[in-house]
C-alpha cells in the first residue's frame, strides 16, 4: 500500500475552471518524486488540493494516505496524518521568533493528534529537538531567536521551512518551489534538507519548473506535468531531457490540428 496515492484527480477553482485534469501518482517513503512543468500547468493547484485548501474543489478522483481517503479531512487533520506542505507558513510575523513559531507548529500537530486537547511540548524537550535539527541541517544558532521572516533572505526562509519540516517529522513532504527568487544557496538548502530527511520514515514530492533544482535533489522519479496532466514519467534522465529540449516536445498535440 502506497503512502500517498492520487487517483484520477480532477481539481477545479471556485469559478468551475478545471485546472487538474486526471492525475494518477503514488509516492512511498524513501522516494523523492519531482513534478516538473511549465508556468500555469496546475502544479501548485495539485499541491493545494493535497493539503485541502478550501479554494480548490475536487470534482473527481481520490487522494489516499495509507489506503484511506483524506478528502473529507481538514488541512490540520491532513497534517496529523503526516502531510507537510512547505509553502504553508506565514510571511513576516513581527514579534514572533523562529523558535516560538516552530513550537506552535509542533503544538498544533500534537493538539490534532490528541483529539483537540492541548498537549504542548515541554520547553526542554523542544529545545533539545530544535538544537538537534538545527545541527543536522546546519542552520546557524542565532536564527532561532530572530523574528519570523522579518527581513529574511530567500535562503533564510528556506532554512526555516526545512527546519519546520525536520521538527514536524512528516511522512510526506510536499515542496512547491515556486519562488523565482531562489538562488543556488536556497536550492542547495532545500535539496540538502530533503536528502537529509527522506528515508524509511519520509517521502517527498518536489514541485518545480526549474530543471536546476533536480541537479541537487536527484529525484528517483520525474513526472512531467503539462496542462493539468502528467504527460510523461521516468527517472532522473527525464529531467536532463527537459533541460535539453524544454517542455515543447512534451506538450500534447492540440485537438483539431493546426488553426
Ligand atoms: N484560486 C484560483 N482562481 C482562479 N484561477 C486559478 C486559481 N488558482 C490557480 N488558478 C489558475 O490555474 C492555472 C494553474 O495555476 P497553478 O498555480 O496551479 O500553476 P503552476 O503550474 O503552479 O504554475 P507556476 O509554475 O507558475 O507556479 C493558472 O492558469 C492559474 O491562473
Ligand atoms: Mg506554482
Amino acid at each position: 500500500m502506497a503512502l500517498l496515492e492520487i487517483k484520477n484527480l480532477h481539481v477545479s477553482t471556485e469559478d468551475g475552471t478545471e485546472i487538474v485534469r486526471g492525475v494518477d501518482l503514488s509516492v512511498n517513503t524513501n522516494e523523492v518524486h519531482a513534478i516538473m512543468g511549465p508556468n500555469g500547468s496546475g502544479k501548485s493547484t495539485l499541491a493545494y488540493a493535497l493539503m485541502g485548501h478550501p479554494a480548490y474543489e475536487i470534482t473527481e478522483g481520490d487522494i489516499l494516505v495509507d489506503g484511506e481517503s483524506i478528502l473529507e479531512l481538514e488541512a490540520d487533520e491532513r497534517a496529523q496524518r503526516g502531510l507537510f506542505l512547505a509553502f504553508q507558513y506565514p510571511h513576516a510575523v513581527p514579534g514572533v521568533t523562529v523558535a516560538s513559531f516552530l513550537r506552535s507548529a509542533i503544538n498544533a500537530v500534537r493538539k490534532a493528534k490528541a483529539g483537540g486537547e492541548d498537549d504542548p511540548i515541554k520547553i526542554p524537550e523542544f529545545r533539545k529537538r530544535l538544537d538537534a535539527a538545527m545541527k543536522q541541517l546546519k542552520v546557524p544558532k542565532e536564527m532561532a531567536g530572530r523574528y519570523l521572516n522579518d527581513g529574511f533572505s530567500g535562503g533564510e526562509k528556506k532554512r526555516v521551512e526545512i527546519l519546520q519540516m525536520a521538527l514536524l517529522q512528516p511522512r510526506l513532504a510536499v515542496l512547491d518551489e515556486t519562488d523565482s527568487g531562489l538562488d543556488i544557496d536556497a536550492l542547495r538548502i532545500v535539496a540538502g534538507g530533503v536528502r537529509e530527511l527522506v528515508g524509511p520514515e519520509m517521502g517527498a514530492l518536489v514541485i518545480t519548473h526549474y530543471q536546476r533544482i533536480l541537479n541537487y535533489i536527484k529525484p528517483d522519479f520525474v513526472h512531467v506535468f503539462v496542462d493539468g496532466r502528467i504527460v510523461r514519467e521516468g527517472g532522473p534522465e527525464l529531467a536532463e531531457q527537459l533541460e535539453a529540449e524544454g517542455y515543447e516536445t512534451f506538450t500534447p498535440e492540440p485537438v483539431g490540428g493546426e488553426a
